[in-house]
């Protein structure tokens, strides 16, 4: 949970005081990823902040591991690296990179990331990039920041579509208190074309992500568990999401990863998130599949392109 950034709305950042900071070390990792390929999971997600003590090499070395222990299908989510760092864990045998742009509007990216340097076309020329060193790629947004309208939303929606993405994170921005975004929120009125952070607004960006990229791998989110314990994630797979997100971090570590307040799932072991998953999904009568998961192949959606709109109005 170690990270650089002073992302306003995340309650891992760099500014979060009074918050033990941990690194799980090779072991550990490989333990829990042993527990992920006995449940039959084909995938796994390492995610981080965006930690310059996860070295190269380690991380090279790591992925080797992972990939000769446990046969998964590896996916990396630990933030903006150097072009040397992404090409060293591709040809270490990492397969996927998740990399939200998290908002399409320039300035409220920029308002929301202070560091110097954070600029939406950095991150997006930073996706492209990771496509031609051969990584799937994931991206997506949060739905209801503060300042952000629905006509954004619908913008992010065609910027997943230029982007073409394998993978779509969509979640619904919770606000976590002791951040600089959380606290301004809670004493301001909401602008008239603010977009709300709701379940059916969530789940109308996700049937609308569907739409756009039918090839790609959209999960129930963690985000919308946590908004809506009881039927969030149902409610997306039944409109377009096709992928759940077990837990495997050992429970000691939860509540130390709390990138926004009472996030889903954390007081439950690998084992238990296992079979409460499998039950909820044989509760909307799907079962899961088997695998590495990877993306469908684009050409079995013979669509025409998107109009790539650019600067200009989105015709969602
Ligand atoms: N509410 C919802 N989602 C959040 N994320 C970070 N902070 C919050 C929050 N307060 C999401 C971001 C990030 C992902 C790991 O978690 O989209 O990319
Ligand atoms: Fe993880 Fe229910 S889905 S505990």
């Amino acid at each position: 949970n170690h990270c650089r950034r002073h992302c306003h709305y995340c309650g891992l950042a760099a500014g979060q005081e009074g918050l033990f900071r941990y690194r799980m070390d090779d072991d550990e990792i490989c333990a829990a990823a042993r527990l992920a390929r006995d449940c039959g999971y084909g995938t796994l997600v390492l995610q981080a902040g965006e930690d310059p003590g996860l070295g190269s090499q380690r991380m090279a070395e790591l992925i080797r591991r992972l990939k000769a222990e446990t046969g998964l299908a590896i996916t990396l989510s630990l933030g903006e690296r150097s072009d040397a760092d992404l090409q060293a864990w591709r040809a270490a045998g990492a397969d996927r990179y998740l990399l939200r742009f998290e908002t399409s509007n320039p300035q409220l990216y920029r308002r929301i990331h202070p560091n110097h340097g954070s600029e939406i076309s950095n991150r997006l020329a930073l996706l492209r990039r990771l496509k031609a060193m051969g990584y799937a790629i994931g991206s997506g947004f949060m739905v209801g920041i503060p300042g952000q309208s629905r006509a954004d939303v619908a913008q992010d929606l065609c910027t997943l579509a230029q982007l073409d993405c394998d993978m779509i994170g969509i979640g619904p921005y919770l606000a976590h208190p002791a951040t600089p975004l959380g606290k301004r929120a809670a004493g301001n009125r909401p602008e008239r074309d603010q977009c709300p952070a709701d379940l059916d607004t969530v789940a109308t960006a996700v049937a609308l992500a569907r739409l756009l990229c039918p090839w790609a791998n959209i999960p129930a989110t963690t985000a919308v568990a946590t908004l809506d314990p009881q039927h969030g994630r149902e409610d997306m797979l039944c409109r377009g999401a096709n992928v759940v997100m077990p837990n495997c971090t050992p429970l000691a570590y939860r509540e130390l990863y709390q990138i926004y307040p009472d996030k889903a799932c954390q007081h439950e072991s690998a084992e238990q998130c296992h079979s409460c998953l499998n039950a909820r999904l044989r509760a909307i009568g799907r079962q899961p599949g088997e695998g590495p998961g990877h993306a469908q192949p684009r050409d079995r959606y013979p669509m025409p392109a998107i109009p790539l709109p650019g600067s200009q109005p989105c015709l969602l």
